[in-house]
């Protein structure tokens, strides 16, 4: 039993809140660490430190806003405009976020937004400050916040502070790139234990570290000014018991049924991301085009379901990408299409987890496409959704989940051809081979959840804390 509370820091809250019609409306966040770390938080007396995806207009607007959240053990953080434009989509996403999944040439640097990114993790520092005492433990999460180590660390010298980043590391050279990358490195080093979904993401931070900062390495640990810092690969899970149990529904099968009739018992193919360019849109869609035209026997019987979640469409390249996947969706239909037959079926739009789970369960093939991907836990979700053991994953090799799911037809997603002969493969799989691949991976996916990962975490930052303890 943990001696303090938990504080989970992140910037996004796994709830946003929205003005329609004049009315504020509540609804789940989307995105891999919401949707994965809003299972576990609400336990006790834990608390979940965040923004909740609105400039309040008045006092008595945050004051609600703060009341109604509270009853959730939720702390919201209110954001200005210029601070959303520079510390959210300015620094985080327009340099942090392409450099991270390796799109150096999309970064834009600009010294006033990274002196905004500096003030609003004080922002967060100071409201940390506000809640938490010695005994609590601090965890930190995304690059959004990675100077919040170090500002807690100076002011709370020996709490239990995690850090977990969501999102790849780069390679240390990728990320010298960054005017600041030193101050960034010393931020994350304020925390005891750093953990990343993979073991490349965990070697190339600790390249970072030496080459840039010149720390001594021991056993993957790092000294930093005495103390030492743990760094460790945890790949998260998901909550399986959530999808497995709501995919067994009598409503959610009555839907999923619904969906398969809806498109007269086609083969479907699914996608599920939010609008990024790291997630493969585009030659996602080339690859489905190569398949009609090299394989034209599949014309009419098959479909795209293309869910793509609004995302950050305020930064240029995001609102580029929209339009670009607009018009290649739109001439492929008109190409191709019929009275009968629609080849891409596109939703711009977030769909309530009953309808994705339905979705997930109707679907033949679950097609990932990511040209980088922290983790990908929509190809866990997926898995976690097929009872019958029915269906196929396509799973580009530049996801974190490709280390894990080894059973999936693994692409390169740079290769149209590649992505069109697993797209070939999947639709003429034998039933055996696809429940063999299936079942092991959700064996996989079932053991390594959401539950185990927070464990693997906990247990990890206690043993370095009694450690430390014993080190004074
Ligand atoms: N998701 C959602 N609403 C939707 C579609 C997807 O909340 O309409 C969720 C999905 O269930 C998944 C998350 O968004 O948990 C996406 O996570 P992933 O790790 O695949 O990618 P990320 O968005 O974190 O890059
Ligand atoms: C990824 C990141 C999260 C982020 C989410 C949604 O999952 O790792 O930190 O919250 O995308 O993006 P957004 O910018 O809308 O918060």
């Amino acid at each position: 039993k943990q001696a303090g509370k938990i504080l989970i820091i992140s910037n996004r809250l796994p709830i946003k809140i929205e003005r329609q019609d004049e009315k504020l409306v509540i609804s789940a966040s989307e995105g891999g660490l919401a949707t994965g770390l809003g299972s576990i938080y609400n336990k006790d007396n834990n608390l979940w430190i965040g923004w909740p995806g609105i400039v309040p207009k008045d006092q008595a607007e945050k004051d609600f806003i703060t009341e109604t959240l509270s009853s959730l053990n939720l702390i919201p953080i209110f954001l200005t405009e210029e601070e959303i434009a520079g510390y959210y989509e300015g620094f985080s996403n327009e340099v942090l976020w392409p450099i991270s999944h390796y799109s150096p040439t999309y970064a834009n640097y600009n010294t006033d937004n990274w002196h905004c990114y500096q003030t609003v993790n004080q922002k967060f520092a100071d409201l940390v400050q506000l809640h938490c005492s010695n005994e609590d433990t601090v965890w930190i999460h995304d690059y959004q916040l990675m100077l919040l180590p170090h500002m807690i660390r100076q002011k709370k010298e020996n709490i239990a502070i995690g850090y977990f980043q969501h999102i790849p590391f780069p390679p240390d050279e990728v990320f010298r790139s960054i005017p600041w990358r030193d101050e960034l490195l010393r931020g994350i080093l304020g925390a005891d234990l750093i953990a990343f979904h993979t073991f490349n993401d965990t070697q190339h931070f600790l390249d970072a570290c030496t080459h840039i900062l010149g720390l001594s390495i021991f056993n993957n640990n790092l000294q930093v000014s005495g103390r030492t810092v743990y760094v460790e690969v945890y790949p998260m899970g998901i909550d399986f018991e959530k999808f497995n149990a709501l995919s067994k529904k009598k409503a959610i099968k009555a839907r999923s049924r619904e969906i398969r009739e809806h498109f007269s018992n086609r083969k479907i193919i699914v996608s599920v991301d939010r609008l990024d360019y790291s997630k493969g849109i585009l030659p996602r869609i080339a690859a489905f085009e190569d398949l009609l035209l090299r394989h034209p026997e599949w014309k009419g019987q098959v479909v795209l379901y293309m869910l793509v979640v609004p995302s950050r469409d305020t930064v240029d390249q995001y609102k580029r990408l929209k339009d670009e996947i607009d018009r290649k969706v739109g001439n492929i239909n008109a190409a191709y299409g019929n009275n009968d037959w629609t080849p891409i079926v596109y939703f711009y739009t977030s769909y309530p987890v009953e309808e994705l789970v339905a979705l997930y369960r109707a679907a033949d093939i679950c097609l990932v496409t990511s040209v980088r991907d922290g983790m990908n836990l929509v190809s866990k979700e997926y898995i976690a959704c097929k009872e019958q053991t029915d269906g196929v994953l396509i799973l580009s090799e530049l996801a974190g989940a490709s280390k894990e799911l080894i059973d999936a037809i693994q692409i390169n997603p740079h290769s149209i051809d590649q992505i069109r002969d697993a797209l070939s493969q999947a639709l003429t799989m034998p039933k055996e081979e696809q429940h063999e691949r299936m079942a092991a991976s959700i064996a996989l996916v079932k053991k390594f959840n959401i539950h185990h990962w927070v464990d693997l975490f906990f247990t990890k930052l206690k043993e370095i804390k009694m450690q430390q303890g014993k080190d004074f």
